[in-house]
């Protein structure tokens, strides 16, 4: 079979209303606006009330499909990548079938690897359309974090905001190249499980930023030798938003082409699976990612797992 790429089609995201600002957390735990912009580049982030991981899930793949044109029965498969859904069952995705009318003759489930988990999501996507009769996929990442953070814990929870973003894809012969590694690993970034008595993330800061400067670079590096590229000839970076800082170092790899790197982590913190496809959103729906232009997207997160993307928008 004649190898195919992955192309989206449309884009859509979705936030909730309110916003927790760095004032905010401030009163919550001891640290200060200052320190957060400096350190992290965040100046706010938002927070779910009466939204949820699926709600967002749901108003961001409604919004993707509404802007796609597609018709509901060519929907092959809902993937929702998340580490922070509603309920353990039923999945995420099953629930934005539900509120999206889709027809029952669908393929529903979610997926977690943690912040990798968009791009996780497209290499699934790709796989199965290889073989559907239908030909488009629905990729989700959604993440109500606040469900999990410590905020009692100043070294993470200034980091995490909530939202969604999301893609309709579908097979092309456009280029598309990925990338994919594992390394497992539960001191770095970590979570416990279900029936276990607290459910909040626990972090090496400083051992997962080193982390995240490497490996970013190295999915940047190996998927541009896989498309007989440099950096020169992309248009966009759109590395996964968990500190500006990690991004301002991998930056200074490339010295000249720091343009490059699309950086949005202010206005949203990190918000894990939805990062990614918030950032496509904004880039697309503000006319700056267009037809032809060549992007990377790399991530990084738990697992350890990270991930790089060549694709031709
Ligand atoms: O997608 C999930 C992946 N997660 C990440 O990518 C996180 C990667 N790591 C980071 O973003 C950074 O390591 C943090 C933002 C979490 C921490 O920044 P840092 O520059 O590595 O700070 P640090 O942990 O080395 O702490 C430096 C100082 C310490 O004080 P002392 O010991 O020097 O007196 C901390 O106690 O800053 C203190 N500190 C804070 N001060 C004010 C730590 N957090 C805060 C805070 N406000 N929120």
């Amino acid at each position: 079979m004649e190898e195919m790429g992955l192309h989206i089609v449309a884009t859509g995201r979705c936030l909730p209303k309110k916003q927790l600002t760095n004032d905010m957390l401030s009163e919550m735990v001891e640290t200060n606006d200052e320190w957060i912009r400096t350190r992290t580049g965040i100046h706010n982030r938002y927070q779910c009330e009466e939204e949820s991981c699926v709600s967002l899930a749901a108003g961001a793949a409604a919004q993707a499909y509404e802007r796609s044109g597609i018709a509901k029965d060519e929907i092959a498969v809902v993937i929702v990548a998340s580490t922070t859904s509603d309920d353990m069952l039923p999945s995420a995705a099953s629930m934005v079938a539900q509120r999206l009318e889709l027809p029952e003759e669908i393929l529903s489930f979610d997926i977690s690897t943690a912040c990798t988990g968009f791009l996780t999501g497209l290499a699934v996507a790709r796989g199965l359309l290889l073989t559907s009769t239908k030909k488009y996929a629905l990729v989700i990442g959604s993440e109500q974090l606040s469900r999990i953070v410590d905020y009692t814990d100043r070294g993470t929870c200034i980091l995490f905001g909530d939202g969604a973003g999301a893609a309709v894809v579908e097979l092309s012969d456009k280029p598309y190249l990925q990338k994919s590694w594992t390394r497992g690993n539960r001191e770095m970034l970590y979570c416990a499980g279900v029936g276990q008595e607290t459910q909040r993330i626990v972090m090496q800061g400083t051992e997962v930023f080193k982390f995240a400067v490497k490996v970013l670079q190295q999915g940047i590096d190996e998927i541009l030798q896989e498309a007989q590229l440099t950096l020169s000839d992309i248009d966009f970076v759109i590395c996964h938003q968990a500190n500006e800082r990690i991004i301002r170092h991998v930056q200074k790899k490339y010295k000249g082409l720091e343009d490059k790197f699309y950086i949005n982590i202010a206005d949203y913190g990190n918000t894990s699976a939805a990062s990614i496809p918030i950032a496509l959103d904004e880039l697309v729906s503000s006319g700056r990612l267009r037809e032809g232009m060549r992007i990377l997207c790399v991530a990084f997160g738990a697992g350890l797992t990270w991930n790089s993307v060549y694709m031709e928008w």
